[in-house]
């Protein structure tokens, strides 16, 4: 198939973790080529700190490439083929609330999970549907890849709203990250292993590793090593101390349940009291990615501009989030049929028969020309079902809460979630969740 050149927007350009997106699309310069690259935040203040070093990277690289930045979502989607959608709604600022306020009632504090994932999702529902309608209006037939979290809530708020709109895809990164992990541990090429995988997102289980030269799985294996050696992340993303944390706990999940390979994010669900009570209310992950991830690439963004040149400047590679992004692109426009793990609509119960069918799934599956087609992973056993009926019944209850501005569903919802439980923690949480949302969201 020719590779024909591509229009991508990438939706919250401001983040720091453009820069690294751009490395991996010069990379892929070849496989991905690209015909114009629009950069669109509703915060010009965080792309102008950023341009210089995008357009001197782009002008190096790629420099037939059209470059625009811009504010105005109008001009955001002229002529898209592909949107990359990385937004937070509240940025910073309110990630540091989603993981603080919780810790004052003993709760998991974290941006995705538990009460924290949950003010959250509420922020993000409402401008993903914005952004939806208004990339429609310019862009009807372009691919919307999305990468915003809370992505299940996210995910599954849009398949409501949106339900015969194939061309919206919500992705995760860490299977993909806690693959590249794998493969060094089994020393094997990360794209030679083929997952199986059932879940919902931040919430599933490797079930199968396959080396896709050999046939053989890899999960026993695996798994054995695991038995005695402390989980490491090999991504130089996940390096941080949390980061480091966190895996420790997927040694930790399996000496309960050694069946599969658990997502880290389990974690929050299983040993919630203990995150909870070794979390430090004054310096939460915001703080750790500030100053770790965001104050390295807005100083080597800082740099560049005062340079005015790429001297001494190093390029940023996204060697998870940016690549797997670009991955996902390249699979559907050349139609590569490349495995990946997915989230979709558990529709007509095809995927996970004992699942309800407007659950919003994650497997493995392929991306094609003709978007995802998730493999169907058949009946999970009683112990996930209960767990992942829960958290749906958590996630519904959420949207539905969002989309009628209902409270007592949202009081249901993180009554649900494990990570909470407590009706009287429930409702303390989300009062003082809602106060500080009130520019964003509200319940009656
Ligand atoms: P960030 O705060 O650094 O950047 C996000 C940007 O989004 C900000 O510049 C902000 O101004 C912008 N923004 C907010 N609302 C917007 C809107 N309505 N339209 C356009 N832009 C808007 O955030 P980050 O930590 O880099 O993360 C970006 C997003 O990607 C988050 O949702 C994060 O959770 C998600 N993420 C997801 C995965 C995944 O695996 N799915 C991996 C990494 C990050
Ligand atoms: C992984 C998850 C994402 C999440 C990110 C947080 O990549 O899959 O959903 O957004 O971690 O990373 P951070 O460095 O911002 O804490
Ligand atoms: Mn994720």
């Amino acid at each position: 198939m020719e590779r024909r050149p591509l229009t991508v927007t990438i939706v919250g350009a401001g983040s720091t973790r453009t820069p690294a997106l751009i490395g991996s699309l010069v990379n892929y310069r070849e496989r991905f080529p690209l015909k114009k690259l629009i950069l669109f935040d509703i915060d010009k203040s965080r792309i102008d700190v950023q341009e210089d070093y995008i357009r001197l990277t782009m002008q190096k690289y790629c420099p037939d490439v059209e470059l625009i930045f811009t504010d105005d979502e109008d001009k955001a989607y002229i002529g898209m083929d592909y949107a990359f959608v990385q937004m937070r709604v509240g940025g910073f600022e309110m990630r540091s609330h989603d993981e603080k306020i919780p810790l004052k009632y003993g709760l998991v504090g974290q941006e995705t999970c538990g009460p924290g994932g949950f003010a959250y999702g509420m922020r993000s529902i409402k401008p993903m549907i914005h952004m939806v309608n208004k990339i429609r209006e310019f862009a009807p037939d372009a691919w919307i890849l999305n990468y915003t979290n809370p992505a299940a809530i996210v995910g599954l708020a849009l398949s409501k709203v949106f339900p015969h709109d194939d061309k919206i895809l919500n992705m995760c990164d860490q299977p993909y990250s806690m693959i590249k992990s794998f493969a060094k541990i089994l020393e094997v090429d990360m794209y030679d292993i083929e997952p199986r995988y059932f879940g919902l997102n931040h919430f599933g289980w490797f079930t199968k590793l396959y080396n896709s030269k050999t046939g053989e799985d890899l999960l026993p294996k695996l798994k054995n090593y695991l038995l005695d050696h402390e989980f490491k992340p090999f991504n130089a993303e996940q390096r941080d101390q949390s980061w480091l944390d966190t895996y420790k706990n997927v040694n930790r999940m399996m000496e309960f349940f050694p069946e599969y390979l658990p997502n880290t994010y389990l974690q929050y669900y299983f040993f919630a009291d203990d995150i909870a009570k070794a979390s430090n209310p004054e310096f939460t992950r915001a703080e750790e990615a500030k100053r770790g991830r965001e104050k390295q690439v807005l100083d080597i963004c800082k740099q560049a501009r005062e340079q005015g040149s790429l001297e001494g400047v190093p390029l940023l590679i996204g060697e998870v989030h940016g690549n797997m992004m670009v991955e996902v692109a390249e699979s559907i426009a050349f139609d590569l049929k490349k495995v990946f793990v997915i989230m979709g609509v558990n529709k007509g119960r095809d995927i996970i028969p004992n699942m309800p069918e407007d659950a919003f799934v994650e497997v493995a599956g392929e991306l094609s020309k003709d978007g995802a087609k998730l493999y169907p992973y058949g009946e999970i056993k009683t112990f996930y079902k209960g767990l992942m009926e829960n958290q749906h019944a958590y996630e519904k209850l959420t949207v539905e809460a969002c989309l009628e501005s209902n409270y007592q569903k949202a009081l249901e919802a993180l009554t649900l979630n494990r990570a909470v439980t407590k009706p009287e923690k429930a409702r303390a949480v989300l009062d003082d969740l809602m106060e500080v949302n009130k520019d964003y969201w509200n319940l009656k």
